[in-house]
């Protein structure tokens, strides 16, 4: 039997995360750090309560993948960087997609990785490269990039939980 207050108090959680936004993370990856650290921040969100979907670039078409984001409270995009400053293969015909969606308004993160010892000028450059593809498509920054230097499993501790925590922040001030 649940009491009139206890009644209350699931109504306000429930309204809660319906209101709440739902999280959408398109990544790629090559070598898999970018997977783990993606799935981690999922597990994370989904810990505080937080919808979490993750979509692996290259498995999905374009119709999919922008349906999604349409329809995400916020899209979080997530890429190595190879190649001299470069996204990661699967994610460039989809950056050069980007512009084509409405995307105005969209809160928005991104999360780049990274090794210093590749080319120092272009560390982490993919981290760069979304939000101005994301800031030219005028979506809304919500978060400061998540830029993992070398491997993940160096940041689970640390950076990782750091971010979400303030992510989770950030997309609780969306409700
Ligand atoms: C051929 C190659 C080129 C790379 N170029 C860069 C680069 O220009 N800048 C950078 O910061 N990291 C560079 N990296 C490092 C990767 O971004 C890093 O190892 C990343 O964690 C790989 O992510 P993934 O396992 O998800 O593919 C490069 C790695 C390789 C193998």
């Amino acid at each position: 039997m649940i009491s009139f207050f206890e009644g209350c108090g699931i109504f306000a959680f429930d309204s809660l995360r319906r209101f709440m936004a739902r999280v959408l993370i398109i990544y790629g990856t090559t070598g898999g750090n970018t997977e783990l650290t993606v799935e981690e921040v999922v597990d994370l969100l989904k810990e505080k309560k937080i919808d979490a979907k993750m979509m692996k670039v290259e498995k999905f078409a374009f119709d999919s993948l922008w349906e999604e984001m349409g329809v995400a409270g916020v899209v979080i995009l997530a890429s190595p960087t190879y190649g001299h400053g470069q996204l990661q293969e699967h994610m460039i015909p989809f950056f050069l997609k980007l512009s084509e969606m409405k995307l105005e308004g969209k809160p928005y993160a991104v999360i780049g990785l990274g090794e210093p010892k590749y080319d120092s000028h272009y560390h982490i450059e993919s981290s760069t490269i979304l939000e101005k593809a994301m800031n030219a498509c005028k979506a809304k920054k919500i978060h400061y990039a998540l830029k993992i230097s070398r491997s993940p499993v160096l940041q689970m501790e640390n950076l990782i939980p750091k971010w979400t925590e303030k992510l989770a922040e950030a997309i609780k001030q969306l409700a």
